[in-house]
């Protein structure tokens, strides 16, 4: 079943540039309905707009909690009929207030190898470590930080002669790869959740009907 997307990003918005072609060449059945930033500065609202999705600005210092500010974003989200919610790039941890309104329904990339290297300043840490080997990962949301679980993990090696930039880079182009992939997946009902990990199902013939990820303990 075609997904509607609602895509929260605050920056450049290249993964949501990932997303908006995969829809438009088919590889990904779905279309973004609005993109939603917290920075109205943020180029994702360019893009969403060149791609003829909505694009609206819920700018956190309106608001006086987290909360209040995700109940901004859940109206939006609702007006526009959206039914899978996609942080790509997004700043903000979303709380239970919009993790509720959209269960099983909302998906996070990462640019490390979850569960090693959460939160931001990832690549340097990932330098400074030493680790030979980087990624990144597709995860459903929980209420942690990028702790949900985890869809598809894609592996980039860390070179010796590597800057936070150049690791991005090559981590970012697997970005593009594998988050319009685990949508798919989504799209296609393929996901199931068990505990912590999620299983990919065979490929099924179309119901006509939104899947949920099914879940079992
Ligand atoms: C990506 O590396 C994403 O994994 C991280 O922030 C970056 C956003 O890049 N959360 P873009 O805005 O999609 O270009």
């Amino acid at each position: 079943m075609s997904l509607t997307l609602g895509v929260l990003a605050s920056g450049s918005g290249s993964n949501l540039q990932s997303i908006l072609d995969a829809c438009a060449t088919g590889r990904l059945d779905a279309r973004v309905a609005v993109v939603i930033s917290d920075n109205v500065d943020a180029f994702a609202l360019q893009r969403g707009r060149s791609a003829g999705s909505a694009a609206e600005v819920v700018e956190f210092t309106a608001s006086p909690n987290r909360e209040a500010h995700d109940e901004r974003v859940v109206e939006a989200l609702r007006r526009h009929g959206v039914d899978t919610v996609v942080l790509a790039g997004y700043m903000k941890l979303v709380t239970p207030v919009l993790l509720d309104a959209f269960p099983g329904r909302v998906v996070n990339i990462h640019p490390a190898l979850l569960p090693a290297f959460p939160g931001v300043h990832v690549h340097g840490d990932v330098i400074a470590h030493g680790v030979k080997f980087s990624g990144c990962t597709v995860h459903f949301v929980d209420a942690g930080m990028d702790t949900g679980p985890i869809i598809i993990q894609a592996v980039v090696p860390v070179r010796d002669d590597d800057t936070p930039d150049t690791l991005a880079s090559r981590v970012l182009r697997e970005e593009h790869r594998i988050f319009p992939q685990a949508l798919q997946y989504l799209a296609e009902g393929r996901l199931h959740v068990a505990g912590r990990r999620v299983l990919l199902q065979p490929p099924s013939p179309a119901s006509g009907t939104l899947h949920n990820p099914t879940v079992s303990s």
